[in-house]
């Protein structure tokens, strides 16, 4: 089928699915968005709610619709799943959103989908993972939004602490979109000036103090906002338009997606959020980054995690 590259599809609209469709509703990116919920009162709600901005922002089709009604679509966001909640552990959310999405990607793959899958639902790096696997597609065509927000949490810390505009920053959190997550400290930049260099034009010299408060502060972001307002919703909302933008005006933007290892920093099989060249075919290739020893260490480590979680007993990140 013929890809309609002003159309995009939200499946699950929750507090993410719905703020990104307000999101894409202001970007002007696209000119028709089908929404998709188990629960069809809400996403046909979400929709009806929606479209009465669209005078504000400019004419378009927003409505809730099925998964035949998707396929033309350019773009398919996954937002579908749940939460976790409060006395749930990370194990529970992988085999509740596992099988959440053993239903959806069927649906999908069964339709000879032809676009691109972005997903976001958590653990995204996992759910990025069964994705691919259960689709069939190529890998390039299945994006997880990985640390693509929590770069940016990263890059507005920054911005702050140097007093510095936040899109100046050259800095990515890589490995999983979770707990075990790495500041790639050793490629952080300002304009090109090494990110120690800059602390100082600004008159900062407590390097390490500065650096684990920040890194720190990205990690602990979610749950400080879970804990005060129970979801995280507009900070995601913006990453994935600007995936959506990156992706529709092929801009080969480097993004720290969830992308298929291959073998690079000795790990394989399984999903990351690693710099990588985004386009019109989605993934085009991963960037290499340069990581220093500790770095180099917490990566391996990340990955055997995310390996433990999906339940993959073969160990193939080399020692
Ligand atoms: N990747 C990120 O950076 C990031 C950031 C924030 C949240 N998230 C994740 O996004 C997901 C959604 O979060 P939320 O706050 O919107 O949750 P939510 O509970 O508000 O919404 C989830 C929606 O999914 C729907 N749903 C469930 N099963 C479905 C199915 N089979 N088909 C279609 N819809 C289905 C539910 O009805 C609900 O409306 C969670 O997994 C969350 O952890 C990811």
């Amino acid at each position: 089928m013929q890809l309609n590259q002003r159309k995009a599809a939200i499946i699950g609209c929750g507090f993410v699915g719905s703020a990104t469709a307000f999101c894409l509703m202001q970007s002007g990116l696209f000119s028709e968005i089908v929404l998709q919920d188990v629960d069809k009162d809400k996403a046909e709600g979400e929709a009806m709610d929606i479209t009465h901005g669209t005078p504000f922002a400019g004419r378009m089709k927003i409505y809730a619709g099925n998964y035949n009604d998707m396929m033309d679509a350019a773009v398919i966001i996954i937002t579908a799943g749940a939460n976790q909640k409060e006395g749930e552990t990370r194990l529970d959310l992988v085999k509740k959103n596992k099988k959440i999405f053993e239903e959806i990607i069927p649906e999908i793959s069964n339709r000879d989908y032809e676009g691109i899958l972005l997903i976001v639902s958590n653990p995204v790096d996992i759910l990025t993972y069964t994705a691919i696997k259960i689709s069939g597609f190529e890998e390039n065509r299945v994006i997880g939004s990985g640390t693509v927000l929590d770069s940016a949490r990263f890059r507005y810390l920054l911005g702050k602490h140097l007093d510095v505009d936040s899109r100046s920053v050259q800095a990515f959190i890589i490995g999983e979109h979770g707990d075990s997550e790495i500041a790639a400290w050793s490629s952080v930049n300002v304009s090109g000036i090494p990110v120690n260099d800059f602390c100082e034009m600004r008159g900062h010299y407590d390097h390490e103090e500065a650096m684990k408060a920040i890194a720190d502060n990205v990690k602990e972001s979610a749950y400080k906002i879970i804990k005060r307002k129970k979801a995280t919703y507009y900070g995601i909302a913006m990453s994935v338009k600007r995936i959506c933008e990156v992706i529709l005006k092929d801009e080969k933007a480097i993004l720290p997606v969830s992308t298929m290892m291959h073998g690079a920093h000795g790990i394989e099989d399984i999903v990351l959020s690693m710099p990588a060249i985004v386009g019109k075919n989605g993934i085009e290739t991963q960037v290499p980054i340069e990581l220093n020893e500790e770095e180099e260490r917490k990566l391996k480590q990340s990955a055997r995690i995310l390996k433990q979680m999906i339940g993959i007993k073969k160990d193939d990140v080399k020692k």
